[in-house]
């Protein structure tokens, strides 16, 4: 992965992201001596959460690398969502296509903006490989932190990654059965307040057939290369 790149392409948005999920029940304005070690504080707080969370979803990568021995069968399964526009979306509505699904959260400081851009470059190189008549997989984005990711909050998010991707959330319930039907790891985590936490979760990317199906998944340490030169046999045999 050009991890190098990517960090300063999507720096700045990163950066913004980062600071706009800041820490509100920070330091209290007391004047400039305080507001040096406030800063420095909250840079230190920053780097730790972004350091804690990466372990932890690394660590989630090993789990979910045994969905394999669960069986494909035993993955997907119906499920109800909204999408960046608020209209509700089903398993069923994405029939007769390839699907790349990649489940995470819209505040998630690091690794799912990271994914996220790795399959915008999966998507691209697919479409590129297979022509502008060729079958397209479409990207699908589905939140596990469905209190804080409303339709707002996705359609912004929505503007950073590929302009194919579907962006879904749902209720805390319509959420939990989708990530129960592709045994997708979520949970709270680090939690300051209601509003501000980060969310431990599985980071996996799933390939469903036309009918749904799952056929293939991808871990963090998958490159887009890799999952490339896999779902290209897939979709075009
Ligand atoms: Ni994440």
């Amino acid at each position: 992965m050009r991890s190098i790149p990517l960090t300063r392409r999507w720096g700045g948005v990163l950066g913004s992201r980062l600071a706009s999920s800041g820490q509100k029940s920070g330091v209290p304005n007391r004047g400039p001596v305080t507001w040096g070690s406030a800063l420095l504080t909250a840079a230190l707080g920053g780097g730790l959460l972004m350091y804690y969370q990466s372990e932890k979803e690394r660590r989630q990568t090993t789990t979910t690398t045994t969905v394999k021995a669960v069986g494909k069968a035993a993955l997907g399964g119906p499920w109800t969502l909204v999408d960046d526009s608020g209209l509700p979306t089903t398993d069923a509505d994405l029939a007769g296509q390839h699907t790349l699904f990649y489940f995470g959260f819209t505040r998630c400081p690091d690794i799912c903006p990271s994914e996220l851009v790795k399959v915008g470059e999966i998507i691209d190189e697919l479409d590129r490989r297979v022509g502008p008549k060729g079958p397209k997989v479409l990207p699908v984005f589905i939140s596990v932190d469905p209190m804080r990711d409303s339709v707002e909050q996705l359609r912004e998010y929505s503007r950073d990654f590929h302009p194919r991707m579907l962006f879904l959330t749902g209720t805390p319930d319509q959420v939990a059965a989708a990530t129960r039907a592709y045994r997708v790891y979520f949970s709270k985590a680090d939690a300051v307040s209601d509003q501000e936490y980060l969310v431990d979760h599985s980071i996996v990317m799933y390939l469903n057939g036309p009918d749904g199906e799952f056929l293939e998944f991808f871990t963090q340490s998958s490159s887009a290369a890799d999952a490339v030169k896999k779902i290209m046999p897939i979709i075009t045999a």
